[in-house]
């Protein structure tokens, strides 16, 4: 699938979670020490909004739902009840527009 244009860099606040929406699909935007990362924003024990109830801790998100964290860099589970990695997507940062490929 071509890549598609989600957002603005500048726009992105460092440590806050943003979300877009990309053909039908719900995507978390974290900024992180310069970089951006992409995954699912539903988290995938009970589908609760990382928007609203994730928490960047270091390369983590915990959702605050149950406590699930995992790993942003390759979605993976660091903590349940969670037992299914949220899923990734590459992000390219161009001048200052952020693009992915779903
Ligand atoms: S919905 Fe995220 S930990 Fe339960």
């Amino acid at each position: 699938m071509p890549a598609s244009k989600i957002g603005t860099y500048s726009d992105l606040l460092d440590e806050q979670i943003a979300a877009v929406s990309v053909d039908g699909v719900k995507i978390a935007l974290y900024k992180i020490k310069e970089n951006v990362f992409a995954t699912n924003e539903m988290c995938t024990h009970d589908e609760c909004s990382l928007e609203d109830f994730g928490k960047i801790r270091g390369d983590e998100v915990e959702c605050m739902c149950h406590g699930a964290m995992f790993n942003i860099k390759t979605g993976e589970v660091t903590k349940g009840p969670a037992t299914i990695a949220l899923k990734t997507y590459p992000v390219k940062i161009i001048n200052d527009d952020i693009w992915i490929e779903l």
